[in-house]
């Protein structure tokens, strides 16, 4: 099938790639030609494990092309994806749709035959609605339809996740783009029966409730850990009994520094302001937001407590500032507002990332260093942010060579047992 994706940010550029692998003709087009121009020398902007070897083979077979001009793009394609981002206006907490209704607008001009309209961004329920009216000229009836079909993509894990997906949601209710779509995702869905056809609302819907969802379960077993803390309970264990329940899960249920990222943040808030839109109450996802923010003073409040109230001075060695393993992405990352936190409090910040995030922070206090070595050198206090794996056996004793320094694992990397048995003043997070 002849499919274009405009916006090849992560979710245009991962979904193009993996769609040109299924051997469609795909073309990648975004407004930003230094982008596309990169990514025709070979270069791909973003860092996800598996993607610069899918777009190199695509683009080197033709499968795979990328281009600036999205006019040309849309009027040779069949299938249109709309992946440009929908980030969170601060003052409102709503989902910006500038972009996506831009793209309609230049979608509307360039219907040269039958489309399907596929909207693959993140969008508030009824934004279909407000696409398909922009389209809806009399000179484009019967030209195409629009159908929502969230991604439920993982940074890190994008490519298993497309491959392998748990389900393909498709929101439509005609058959024509139904039975395109399903022919598209033939080869990733036929062994796993697992395409689910719903309305177009409903599908916009389910990709913010399970957002919202996921975000819920995180901030649950978080506060459950804070009560762990208090009464001598190890909430791995918690997180191991309950998990073992099939109507519960395992996953997402891993106490951390809360959750960041580009998704669970601005969805949740979106969520929350499409409820307000329809005055509806959702309690719980606005207790989950404000679990999450308060996370942080929570943290610097244990930090206080294992240093005594003396940071003053201290040298704190920060390992991993992105907001989870297996991305260089840092955005809303814990890490951001932690190390600030700290630096107020008069600590000499060291930080490592194996993604080399040297720029992220302005103030002088705050130094990038290139080893977990350099940043560890005698260090007071060690933290562990990031649950990369290179953080995961580490010989702390060496590498900070100097006696009483203490360890707070925020990602329970390590057994507490064990960390004890070697001596070391081993803190982390729900014992
Ligand atoms: C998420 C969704 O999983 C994906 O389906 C959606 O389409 C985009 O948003 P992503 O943002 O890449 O993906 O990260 P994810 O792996 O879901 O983790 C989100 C945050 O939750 C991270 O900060 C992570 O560290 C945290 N987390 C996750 C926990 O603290 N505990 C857990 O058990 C799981």
């Amino acid at each position: 099938m002849k499919i274009c994706m405009i916006g090849t940010g992560y979710v245009g550029l991962v979904s193009g790639a993996c769609f040109s692998e299924l051997g469609n003709d795909v073309i990648c087009s975004d407004i930003d030609s230094d982008k596309i121009e990169k990514l025709n020398n070979g270069k791909v902007p973003i860092y996800e494990p598996g993607l610069e070897e899918i777009v190199k083979r695509n683009f080197t077979q033709g499968k795979l092309k990328f281009s600036s001009d999205i006019s040309l793009s849309i009027k040779k394609s069949d299938i249109i994806f709309i992946c440009v981002g929908t980030p969170t206006n601060k003052k409102t907490n709503q989902a910006n749709l500038k972009y996506v209704y831009s793209v309609a607008k230049r979608i509307k001009k360039n219907l040269n035959k039958y489309k399907v309209i596929v909207n693959k961004s993140t969008v508030p329920v009824t934004t279909g609605d407000k696409i398909e009216k922009i389209l809806n000229t009399r000179k484009n009836k019967n030209k195409f339809d629009v159908i929502s079909n969230p991604e439920f993509l993982r940074e890190g894990e994008a490519i298993r996740d497309f491959l392998y997906p748990d389900r393909v949601v498709v929101g439509t209710n005609s058959n024509r783009p139904n039975k395109i779509m399903k022919n598209l995702y033939l080869p990733i869905i036929k062994k796993s029966n697992r395409y689910f056809n719903t309305s177009r609302r409903a599908a916009e819907l389910i990709k913010y409730a399970s957002n919202a969802f996921l975000a819920t379960k995180i901030s649950f077993i978080n506060e459950i850990a804070n009560l762990c803390e208090k009464i001598n309970i190890d909430v791995k264990d918690i997180s191991a009994g309950m998990g073992l329940d099939e109507r519960i899960g395992g996953r997402f249920l891993r106490a951390g520094p809360g959750y960041g990222g580009s998704c669970f943040p601005k969805d949740t808030k979106a969520l929350l302001s499409t409820a307000r839109k329809f005055k509806t109450n959702l309690s719980i996802v606005k207790t989950v937001i404000k679990s999450n923010s308060d996370r942080n003073k929570l943290i610097i409040n244990r930090i206080n407590k294992i240093m005594k109230n003396k940071l003053k001075n201290k040298k704190i060695s920060f390992l991993g500032v992105t907001f989870k393993a297996g991305t260089d992405d840092v955005r809303e990352s814990p890490a951001l507002t932690l190390i600030p936190s700290l630096v107020k409090r008069g600590a000499n910040l060291h930080y490592y990332d194996p993604t080399g995030k040297k720029k992220e922070f302005k103030n002088k206090k705050i130094k990038f260093c290139s080893s977990t070595k350099e940043a560890c050198i005698n260090s007071d206090l060690i933290i562990i942010h990031t649950e990369w794996n290179e953080f995961k056996q580490l010989n702390f004793k060496k590498l900070v060579n100097k006696p009483n320094f203490k360890i707070f694992d925020l990602r329970n990397l390590y057994s507490f047992s064990k960390m004890k048995s070697n001596k070391l003043n081993y803190f982390r997070i729900g014992i």
